[in-house]
């Protein structure tokens, strides 16, 4: 009797636990149970059961949240809205990143513009505490009318930036030319809104129009996917080479690059009179 008991007990535990993984790994999260707003009082605001989040912008602050849980390796999906209308000034950050003086990070950062002006959608990766390698886009879409799908792919081997499942951008795992990859430290998932108007729009020469605040973006679908990571040596062979994208995703990535990058670091000898980052050569 005490033995059956016992393991009835044990089978509606084990149920439980596959239904709550399960749930886990399919189901869109929940802005509630993945996210706290860190900054801007309630301006940071969850809605509709948890289905989405806005981030506002008035004269006295932003606002922004984070993610409850780290992240080491995987795909990281988030739709987004972003301030519509006069925006200029503003900056909508959307970030990976861990913590401390020699941390990690993966950016998306949109600038805002005059109604009818496009963003820029603003690309960069640190390393050890190191950026400065930054890639700028225009969008093929006006990204204030809908919600579009943002995404990072995070691998050993390389870090793939998404906009609607277009990739815009491969960085590469370069140690074996000595530039630092992040692979050991955990991130949390960031955002914020603020004003930016010293440098965000036009270099600096429009500024925010608080007449039209507060600003506001909003999140919703966030989707969490872990990925297996594979060897744990990145620079094995022909593998390494062809794994980031295959022919399809590198023809996308390459009109992106030719029709909408805006800035790329790699190309920007004036700014490395020593010669451009290891990482770009190849
Ligand atoms: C804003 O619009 C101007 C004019 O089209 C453009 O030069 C600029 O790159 C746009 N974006 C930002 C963030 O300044």
């Amino acid at each position: 009797m005490a033995s059956s008991t016992h393991s009835y007990g044990f089978y509606v535990f084990m149920l439980m636990g596959i239904v709550i993984s399960t749930m886990v790994a399919t189901c869109a999260g929940n802005f509630h149970q993945d996210f706290d707003p860190t900054w801007g009082d309630n301006r940071a605001k969850i809605f509709q059961g948890g289905q989405l989040l806005s981030l506002s912008l008035d004269k006295v602050s932003g606002s922004g949240f984070k993610s409850k849980r780290e992240y080491l390796f995987g795909r990281i999906d988030m739709q987004l809205k972003l301030v519509a209308g006069n925006s200029a000034g503003t900056v909508t950050a959307y970030y990976l990143s861990s913590q401390g003086p020699t941390h990690d990070e993966i950016d998306f950062e949109f600038l805002g513009n005059l109604s009818g002006d496009p963003y820029i959608l603003h690309t960069n990766v640190f390393t050890q505490g190191r950026g400065n390698r930054e890639q700028q886009f225009y969008l093929w879409f006006d990204p204030t009318r809908n919600f579009h799908t943002y995404s990072i792919i995070w691998k050993r081997q390389h870090i793939i930036f998404l906009v609607d499942n277009m990739p815009i951008r491969v960085f590469k795992n370069a140690e074996s030319v000595g530039v630092p990859f992040p692979k050991n430290q955990p991130m949390r998932i960031y955002s914020s809104l603020w004003s930016a108007d010293d440098w965000a729009t036009r270099g600096g020469l429009v500024k925010t129009d608080w007449s039209k605040a507060p600003f506001t973006a909003y999140y919703r679908n966030f989707k969490a996917t872990s990925i297996s990571t594979g060897s744990s040596n990145p620079n094995s062979g022909a593998e390494y080479q062809t794994n980031a994208l295959d022919a399809y995703g590198r023809r996308r990535l390459r009109w992106v690059q030719k029709y909408f990058m805006i800035y790329n670091y790699c190309n920007d000898l004036k700014r490395f009179p020593q010669g451009i980052p290891a990482e770009c050569r190849n």
